[in-house]
C-alpha cells in the first residue's frame, strides 16, 4: 500500500483545477474591465436600410459632420467602392464623435487606429461607434475589410484642431 500516493494525485489535480478556474474568472474580469472601464463594446443592432436605398435614408442622404451638443459631433458616413463619404472630418480637440455608418455596396470596414472605432460596414446594416479625440492631429480612417482591387486606397482622415 502506497500511502503517499493519494496526496500526490490530489496535488496534481489541484495544479490543473486551480488554473482551469482562474482562467475563465480572469477572462470574465478582463471582459468586465474592458466593457465597463474602457467602454469597449461589440457592435449592436442599430437598424437596417435597404442597401439600394441608403442614399434616401435620413441618416445617410447628406453624409457629413454636425455638432449635436457642445463637444459632441455626429458623423453620418457611407462607405462605397473605394471611398468614405465624408472623406475628411474636422472636429475641435476634446470632442466626442458619434459615427453612424453603413455601406452602399459591399462589405467595408471602418477603423480608426488607437480609438474605439472598429466596425464592419455591411450593406444596409447601420453601424455605430463613438470615440473621443483629445489630442490635436490627423487620424486616419481606414477600410480594413478587403473590398476589391482598390481596397488599399480606401481611406479618409479625421483632423482634430487645437482649441483657440
Ligand atoms: Cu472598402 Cu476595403
Amino acid at each position: 500500500m502506497a500511502t503517499g500516493r493519494p496526496s500526490t494525485v490530489y496535488l496534481w489535480e489541484l495544479a490543473w483545477i486551480l488554473p482551469s478556474i482562474a482562467l475563465p474568472v480572469g477572462m470574465l474580469a478582463a471582459l468586465a474591465v474592458t466593457a465597463f472601464g474602457a467602454g469597449i463594446n461589440v457592435a449592436g443592432d442599430r437598424g437596417r436600410v435597404e442597401p439600394t436605398k441608403v442614399a434616401e435614408h435620413p441618416l445617410f442622404k447628406d453624409p457629413g459632420v454636425s455638432e449635436i451638443a457642445p463637444g459632441q459631433y455626429e458623423v453620418r458616413m457611407t462607405g462605397q467602392i473605394w471611398s468614405f463619404a465624408p472623406a475628411e472630418i474636422r472636429v475641435p480637440a476634446g470632442s466626442t464623435v458619434h459615427f453612424w455608418a453603413t455601406s452602399k455596396d459591399l462589405v467595408h470596414g471602418l477603423f480608426v487606429p488607437r480609438h474605439n472605432v472598429n466596425v464592419m460596414l455591411l450593406p444596409g446594416q447601420i453601424a455605430h461607434a463613438q470615440a473621443r479625440f483629445d489630442t490635436p492631429g490627423e487620424y486616419p480612417i481606414i477600410c480594413h475589410e478587403y473590398c476589391g482591387i482598390a481596397h488599399h486606397t480606401m481611406a479618409g482622415k479625421i483632423i482634430v484642431e487645437a482649441r483657440r
